[in-house]
């Protein structure tokens, strides 16, 4: 995306693509929306896409795909084994990360599995800067241990560090002193850190943080499923980093690391998934898992179509101009939410711009699911789909116990160079409209909560009759408006 200064004066985000095919929505009215909420048990989740108006609930798998990655897709090489369009995604990865092996795999998690079942033993610790929802669940699914060493500004909500997502270093090297090297099975970084909000880390820091690895014999682990973004916060605003390529800055963060996976359904813009190994003996070790849980090894569940995109996404990730929209738009919409008082975290991150409802709805307790809650009173204000990041978003404590999350967030993603301005705007408008009622906005209850991944297929009910209420004040002030 182009610098350009608008005569006027005003900072806008200026798209350098195209639109040239679109996909018509459908605005339901407030009664309709109600009910859709209600038979989805309050989980955006189990919401019918086709009763969705702006749809952001994730950037994963629907980011919109360029002329040259259709086009891709249109010269797949069907072959189940030692496809044409294998070697392209293969050369392209060790173009850009350096690594010789790659395991691919169906999609981010699938990885996750085959990292896990390799290296993770009972007893173990896997140190990460924060977790993701399924990176913990395939951790403590093999007996593991997650423990977050998150620099204590990643948890502040409103900030003006621009690197939130930096690895607390000095924690690091504590634990290794207290638990011992042996005890921890790999360290695992994750760029762009979803789940505080898509705060990306310093070049600074993946270098410091994977020092301290090798340095101990550890493995460093990157998730580079949100790399895009990060690369675009380092190329501008790291102190240091404004003359190097995207590539280059690419490149220095692969060289720090002994495994890269990453989720194409962000990365790449595209559907899949796979592990870039720099050692043989690592990819000998994990490589038996592919055919068994995946797919052959020269496509692990992946369609060569989609393969065929993923590898001209990642050549499109590659440019600035490509890969600066997402962050660009989220500043936008950021910026005009807190100009109105409505709290975010701050600074903008990637991904989308997140709600705080810890502070939006500060009557509602955090066993209440304040922004569960949020995400479905704004479904029903605005036929816009978030997803709840909180709470709900946690999974209970081997002995039961629910544990409270460190930050109650709705996640407004923005897949890139899906949604117009406007529509960002009509967003905006929307969440102003219901932060002016927030006192109407009561919590959740589960009604069906099921053991893992609740968050994905739970149901839930208000408490109360607070959504009665919402309804016939939108009727109110805004009449037979959508
Ligand atoms: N790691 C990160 C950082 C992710 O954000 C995701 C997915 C995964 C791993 C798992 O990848 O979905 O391809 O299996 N994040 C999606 C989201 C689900 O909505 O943020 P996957």
């Amino acid at each position: 995306m182009a610098k350009v200064t608008f005569f006027s004066g005003q900072q806008l985000p200026l798209e350098m693509h195209k639109v040239r095919i679109i996909q018509k929505l459908n605005l339901l009215p407030i009664e309709e929306r109600r009910r859709a909420i209600s038979e989805a048990g309050y989980n955006t989740f189990l919401l019918n896409n086709s009763d969705v108006f702006l749809d952001m609930l994730t950037d994963s798998g629907v980011n919109a795909m360029s002329d040259q990655q259709q086009a891709a897709m249109l010269i797949a090489d069907d072959a189940y084994a030692g496809s044409a369009t294998y070697t392209r995604l293969y050369n392209k990865l060790v173009e850009i990360f350096g690594m010789t092996y790659f395991l691919p795999a169906h999609q981010g998690r699938a990885a996750e599995h085959i990292l896990s079942r390799s290296l993770v033993k009972p007893g173990t610790y896997v140190p990460m800067n924060y977790h993701f929802t399924t990176s913990k669940a395939h951790v403590t699914a093999m007996g593991g241990e997650v423990l977050e060493l998150i620099t204590p500004a990643g948890l502040e909500v409103t900030s003006t560090n621009r690197f939130k997502g930096n690895f607390d270093v000095a924690a690091l090297e504590r634990l290794i002193a207290d638990k011992g090297a042996d005890a921890i099975a790999y360290v695992r970084v994750e760029a762009g850190t979803n789940l505080i909000g898509g705060q990306p880390l310093s070049l600074a820091n993946f270098r410091q943080t994977t020092e301290v690895c090798h340095k101990h014999g550890i493995l460093a682990v990157l998730d580079a499923s949100l790399l895009a973004d990060n690369l675009h916060f380092i190329k501008t605003a790291e102190p240091g980093c404004e003359d190097l390529s995207i590539p280059e800055i690419t490149k220095a963060i692969a060289d720090c690391f002994d495994i890269i996976y990453f989720s194409a359904r962000k990365l790449g813009f595209g559907r899949g998934g796979g592990i870039c190994i720099r050692d043989e003996s690592l990819y000998r070790q994990m490589r038996g898992l592919v055919p068994m849980f995946e797919g052959f090894l020269t496509y692990g569940g992946m369609s060569v179509r989609e393969m065929e995109a993923i590898t001209v996404g990642l050549d499109e990730t590659m440019d600035e101009d490509m890969i600066n929209q997402g962050p660009q738009f989220i500043e936008h919409m950021v910026s005009e939410l807190d100009a109105r008082g409505i709290p975010v975290i701050t600074p903008a991150g990637g991904l989308g711009a997140h709600l705080d409802a810890k502070r939006f709805l500060p009557h509602i307790p955090q066993p209440h699911y304040p922004a569960g809650a949020l995400a479905s009173a704004l479904y029903i204000a605005s036929g816009v789909r978030g997803m709840e990041r909180g709470t709900l978003s946690e999974q209970r404590d081997a002995d039961g116990v629910e544990p409270l999350a460190n930050m109650e967030l709705v996640r407004l993603a923005l897949p890139r160079r899906v949604f117009t301005l406007s529509q960002v705007n009509y967003a905006i408008d929307r969440i102003a409209w219901l932060f002016s009622h927030r006192d109407l906005i009561g919590g959740l209850q589960f009604v069906e909560e099921p053991e893992i991944l609740r968050f994905f297929y739970g149901r839930l009910e208000p408490i109360g009759d607070w959504v009665d209420q919402l309804v016939a004040r939108f009727r109110d002030e805004l009449g037979e408006s959508l």
